[in-house]
């Protein structure tokens, strides 16, 4: 019998040791073509092949988990009726009213307007789950100098981990914040969920950080990240996912320091750009 069918076994296995698989997690959906997190977004997402979907939580006033980035709606891409803008000042029912996807984000010139486009719950945005393998990496915001803009971290980290687990998506979701306190209180209520450590700021000991916040992924500003801090990261056993990075420069040090996972607002050019370089 030929040998050849193993040696070309043996070779492939040793490319993909040599280049493990960096993944892909679609920031706010994919905010570079969409409005930030909409189900448009997570959906292009979705479509465009991406690892993880990456998402923020706001709360409303009868406490259900919304996904989006300010707790205040910002009159910069949302449209709504007069009053509160304030999402833990007002009911769902009062937050539907708001359009957050006529108005591209002027920051991203390449964002195509979705008008109309409610600010989704987190349950529709988990119950996109069937559609695909991806994964899920929620982000808990939440603000110890403003604690009217949310319920108190128990409270929010047991919503969360209520409805991750009424989608029984326990092994699908990992839980980040800048903030440690939900993920404390979810290491408490549920251990079995993965959590990550957000980190922007001056460089530290980022596997220190990781440690304080009991969390096994460590999730730093991409600028922050150099090969050093990946071999120190990978003696720790974490895994390494930083945000949010946009350009072909900043992916290429992420890739050469050899990172877990990159988040990036423009999932699709990310997955191209990867595959061109055999990664993916
Ligand atoms: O996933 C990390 C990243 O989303 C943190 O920054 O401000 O876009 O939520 P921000
Ligand atoms: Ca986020």
């Amino acid at each position: 019998m030929s040998t050849r069918p193993l040696a070309l076994f043996i070779m492939t296995l040793a490319a993909a040791e040599a280049a493990p698989r960096i993944l892909v997690h679609g920031h706010r959906g994919a905010r570079a073509v969409r409005p930030e997190n909409t189900m448009a977004a997570f959906e292009y997402a979705i479509e465009s092949g991406v690892d993880v979907l990456e998402l923020d939580l706001a709360v409303t006033a009868d406490n259900v988990l919304v996904a989006s980035h300010d707790p205040v709606l910002p009159e910069e891409i949302c449209v709504g009726p007069a009053g509160t803008r304030t999402i833990r000042e007002m009911t769902l029912e009062r937050l539907r009213q708001f359009d957050c996807g006529s108005k591209p984000n002027p920051k991203f010139p390449r964002q195509k307007a979705v008008p109309g486009a409610r600010v989704p719950t987190l349950d529709e945005v988990l119950a996109l789950a069937p559609r695909g393998v991806f994964e899920f990496n929620i982000e808990t915001k939440i603000f110890r100098d403003r604690p009217a803009l949310t319920p108190p971290p128990a409270e929010f980290a047991r919503l969360l981990v209520e409805a991750i687990r009424r989608h029984g998506l326990e092994k699908r979701v990992m839980i980040q914040s800048f903030d440690f306190r939900t993920l404390q209180e979810a290491a408490r209520i549920a251990p079995e969920i993965r959590r990550s450590a957000l980190y922007a700021g001056a460089p530290r000991d980022l596997t220190a950080l990781a440690r304080e916040a009991g969390a096994t992924i460590l999730s730093p500003h991409h600028s922050l990240v150099n090969k050093r801090v990946a071999e120190r990261a990978r003696a720790a056993g974490l895994h390494l996912v930083p945000w949010t990075a946009n350009t072909p420069a900043e992916w290429d040090r992420l890739i050469e320091a050899r990172v877990d996972a990159i988040i990036t607002d423009d999932p699709a050019a990310l997955i191209g750009y990867l595959k061109a370089r055999g990664r993916r």
